[in-house]
């Protein structure tokens, strides 16, 4: 499938199926809708009154158009109210498009939507990522791949001739939004620590980042124990990946950004229970998957900014050898922790992350975790916790987000809750009582960035997965925090 711009005017275009955006409050047809309606003998009018349509966000009909026409299909798309207009709005309605076009069996599509805001560049992008990220279909895990349906072949852009380059950009993000979703959908059997290595490896050598993996031992000589606690029950060795961008020249800024990378939680010895979602717990490397997705994008986009990007790799398990609950591990900047409870196992992982990042004399370190339950709880399956003592980066981070559809609240840090992590024997515990869970854990992760000028935790533990379709992504994997991390980067 490719995304192109066309320059030819919309009444002239041929072929399937040519999509139009209408608002919510001007249904009424005008400019060229008002023409080909004319022409139809008022039929477009007839079928808006028909179905009802009123432009509602998110809404779509569409109609044969009589034989002999230059288009098969018309398709109307809502856009909700012209006030309400957000770049996001047209990345949404050309995912609505796109999959009108897929169902009605359009091999050729055209798109007509209204410049947001007067961004050109940034309107074209919106609209081929929306189009690109609804049309991926993940059939890795299919024995027999459907039969071959009609797929699209050629989305044409119209009004946005010049827009080549925000095309491309799209392409490339989407490449790592759609690495980030297939980390995160495939199973725990398929996706390892191992896996996760080779992954990174690919990346750098694709691209030309650097890379550097750590085995068990290097991590051990860098007294890594909180990590190294939460990888000794599992039979598959733990992996600390150390993907780094360098641009050409100086770079403007330095910066890593660091995913919890859990390729399976079982909780450990506080095992999940039943009704915990036990089984869904493939998703806890949704962190580290943003991260390597960010990674494949900015090889690509190659920004004068130099990038590190980090995970802590190993599955949280039961064995023999695993962690008991009340053990005291002592993480790599001394810091001594008693683990009370070894389902807060990404906190513990992360910590030796933290401060790994921390000696690299970056100007700002953003984490990503899906870490809490809480933060579930607080803020539902749509909105990440935004978690930073630093106004400026919780702002630029808010900025990137709200660009790539992707939606971040910021939650305080309240330092009381501390208290709540006191340990008799230790410098602290890794879990606090459940009310403000996802805060602790926020302030657990802090006590191990002393440097770095700014630093952020983002907890994305709902967003990684959507049940239903949300938007621009298919159900499952969404790949959420990747068009964020890249358009933070590139800012
Ligand atoms: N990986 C989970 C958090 C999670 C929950 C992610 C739901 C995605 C969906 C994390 O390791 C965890 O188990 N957290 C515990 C912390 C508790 C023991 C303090 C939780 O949220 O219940
Ligand atoms: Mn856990
Ligand atoms: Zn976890």
């Amino acid at each position: 499938m490719e995304v192109r711009v066309s320059n030819t005017p919309l009444l002239q275009w041929t072929g399937d199926g040519l999509a139009v955006g209408l608002f919510e409050d001007a249904v009424e047809l005008t400019g060229d809708l008002a023409t080909l309606d004319e022409k139809l003998a008022g039929s477009i009018q007839e079928l808006i009154a028909e179905e009802e349509f009123k432009g509602k966000a998110g809404s779509t009909i569409n109609t044969r158009m009589p034989p002999g026409s230059q288009v098969r299909k018309l398709i109307l798309v809502g856009l909700g109210k012209s006030e309400d207009l957000k770049l996001d709005s047209l990345r949404r309605a050309a995912a609505s498009i796109a999959r009108v076009g897929k169902n009605q069996k359009c091999k050729t599509l055209a798109i007509s939507l209204p410049v947001y805001n007067q961004q050109l560049a940034e309107t074209a992008q919106a609209i081929a990522e929306g189009v690109e990220l609804a049309l991926y279909e993940d059939t890795r895990f299919k024995s027999e791949p459907e039969e071959k349906k009609i797929t699209i072949e050629t989305v044409d852009l119209l009004g946005l001739t010049g827009q080549e380059k925000a095309i491309a950009r799209a392409k490339k993000i989407c490449s790592g939004v759609i690495l980030a979703r297939e980390l995160v959908a495939a199973p725990a059997n398929e996706v390892t620590p191992i896996t996760m290595a080779e992954t990174a490896q690919t990346i750098a050598t694709d691209y030309g980042l650097q890379v550097e993996i750590l085995e068990k031992s290097d991590c051990e000589k860098l007294g890594m124990g909180a990590f190294l606690g939460v990888a000794q029950a599992s039979d598959l060795p733990p992996k600390f990946i150390h993907l780094t961008y360098k641009p050409q020249g100086t770079p403007k800024r330095k910066l890593a950004i660091i995913g919890k990378g859990l390729t399976f939680d079982s909780g450990g010895l506080n095992i999940k229970g039943a009704g915990s979602g036990i089984e869904t717990m493939k998703i806890d490397m949704g962190g580290s998957a943003a991260t390597f997705g960010a990674a494949k994008a900015i090889g690509q986009l190659k920004p004068d900014v130099e990038v590190h990007f980090i995970s802590a790799v190993t599955e949280n398990m039961i064995s023999g050898h695993a962690m008991h609950p009340g053990d005291v591990l002592k993480a790599s900047n001394g810091k001594t922790i008693e683990v009370n409870n070894t389902d807060a196992e990404g906190r513990l992982t992360l910590a030796d992350a933290l401060v790994f990042a921390d000696k690299l004399g970056v100007d700002a370190i953003v984490d990503l975790a899906t870490l809490t339950g809480a933060c579930v709880v607080a803020l539902g399956n749509d909105i990440a916790g935004m978690f930073s003592p630093h106004d400026d980066l919780a702002k630029q981070l808010e900025t990137a987000g709200e660009q790539a559809g992707e939606q971040f609240w910021r939650m305080p840090m309240e330092e009381r809750y501390f208290e709540g992590l006191k340990s008799g024997i230790a410098d602290m515990k890794n879990t606090g009582p459940r009310p403000g869970g996802s805060i602790t854990a926020a302030l657990f992760l802090k006590q191990f960035v002393k440097d770095t000028p700014a630093w952020a935790h983002l907890d994305v533990a709902g967003p990684v997965w959507a049940d239903k379709d949300n938007g621009v992504n298919n159900t499952g994997a969404t790949g959420f925090a990747v068009r964020t991390l890249v358009n933070w980067v590139m800012s």
